[in-house]
């Protein structure tokens, strides 16, 4: 089924332009994951290139669940790029950033085959969709970008390259979501970016009974962008200074030692402390960029008391810009959190699925009976 509704979609573009021709000779489709930061990246040192003020570190999810789907074709019959979001059109002329990952990929094609080789003016059309909101705090743009790169590599040939790089010039947070398992994003110090990498710190394998819950809280699009929140914290908040000089290299090295050693409780304190600094940060930030609401309030809270009454840390939350929440917690605790939580916060929809251990549940608004 996956396959037709990508069909749908391509042939779709055959009805706009009927004389398309695909020289590619085949639709090359992929999938991303999204990834969830337990260390915020929150801030740039360079707008153009996306490089960040501090190391951020995060957990990419299976693709079975929440993903982008994205579908290149390419060739000299089409006459000018083009990309569909959830089945629209996305302008290219006035988004930079797409601007950017489609030139890296013909510099990459350049380098790779020769000036004059005859996919090097080939022009590219891109169809994606997400099966989960867009622009809700729920890191589309980590898996929308990281799968458009991907996708063109794989159709070009380009998987040896340094994807990485390239999807993070789309939305920095993609460089994350190219890699499995835990990752690491250092900041770097180079001012072209040579050194602003993401590293795998342990593969998809490292730790299994590492669970997330995703709390839909609100699924429409922020007020606020990520990008432009980011910004205006850089240039009005004196917090944000402190929390990059000051808390984000320590607690870094802690989250990567714990989650080397699987050490639930240090991961789960930091993941905590980060993502509240995170949004004090926003709140700090003038005007204020006020991204959790009365329903995240009360997870957060439901979360301490019922660590509080096991007397452990046995689940933590993280949230991105947005009302969202992230829970972490081990398989062995799982069923006995969800019962508690579900009498709190009621979904309509079931517990949907597992996958590689992560639990989703989604509804509109969780709410209190
Ligand atoms: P989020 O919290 O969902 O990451 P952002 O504000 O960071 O929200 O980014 C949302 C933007 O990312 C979208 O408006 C769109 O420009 C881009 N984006 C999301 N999904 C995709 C995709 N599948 N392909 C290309 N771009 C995407
Ligand atoms: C709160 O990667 O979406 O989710 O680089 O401007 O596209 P741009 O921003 P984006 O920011 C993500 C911010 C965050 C934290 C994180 O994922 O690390
Ligand atoms: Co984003």
């Amino acid at each position: 089924t996956t396959f037709l509704v990508q069909l749908r979609h391509v042939y779709g573009l055959t009805f706009i332009e009927p004389n398309i021709q695909n020289d590619m000779d085949k639709v090359v489709t992929c999938l991303a994951p999204v990834n969830i930061a337990a260390i915020k990246y929150w801030g740039k040192r360079d707008e153009r290139l996306i490089l960040p003020l501090n190391d951020s570190v995060s957990l990419t999810l299976d693709c079975d669940q929440m993903h982008s789907q994205t579908s290149v074709i390419a060739g000299p019959f089409i006459k000018e790029d083009g990309i569909w979001l959830n089945g629209q059109i996305m302008p290219i002329e006035t988004n930079e950033r797409l601007q950017k990952c489609f030139n890296l990929i013909r510099q990459l094609i350049v380098k790779r085959k020769g000036e004059n080789c005859p996919e090097a003016k080939w022009k590219i059309r891109v169809c994606s969709e997400n099966n989960f909101p867009t622009a809700a705090g729920l890191a589309s743009s980590a898996a929308g970008y990281a799968c458009l790169v991907y996708t063109l590599a794989n159709a070009f040939d380009l998987l040896n390259e340094d994807l990485s790089s390239i999807a993070r010039q789309g939305s920095g947070s993609a460089c994350r979501s190219i890699y499995g398992g835990f990752v690491h994003w250092k900041a770097g110090i180079d001012d072209l970016g040579s050194d602003s990498i993401a590293v795998q710190i342990a593969d998809d394998t490292h730790w299994p009974e590492m669970r997330i819950i995703i709390l839909v809280v609100n699924d429409s699009q922020k007020k606020t962008s990520s990008t432009v929140g980011m910004q205006k914290s850089v240039e009005t908040s004196e917090l944000l200074k402190y929390r990059i000089q000051k808390c984000v290299p320590e607690r870094t090295t802690q989250i990567i030692q714990a989650i080397k050693d699987k050490n639930f409780e240090q991961f789960a304190e930091i993941t905590m402390k980060d993502s509240n600094q995170f949004h004090a940060v926003c709140l700090d930030t003038y005007p204020p960029c006020v991204y959790l609401n009365q329903v995240s309030h009360e997870i957060i809270s439901f979360v301490h008391d019922y660590n509080e009454a096991t007397g452990q840390i046995k689940v933590s939350y993280t949230f991105d810009a947005g009302p969202n929440a992230f829970l972490f917690i081990l398989q062995n605790d799982l069923s006995s959190f969800m019962s508690e939580l579900i009498k709190v916060f009621p979904t309509d929809q079931p517990i949907s699925s597992y996958i590689r251990g992560i639990v989703s549940t989604q509804s509109d608004m969780l709410k209190k009976p």
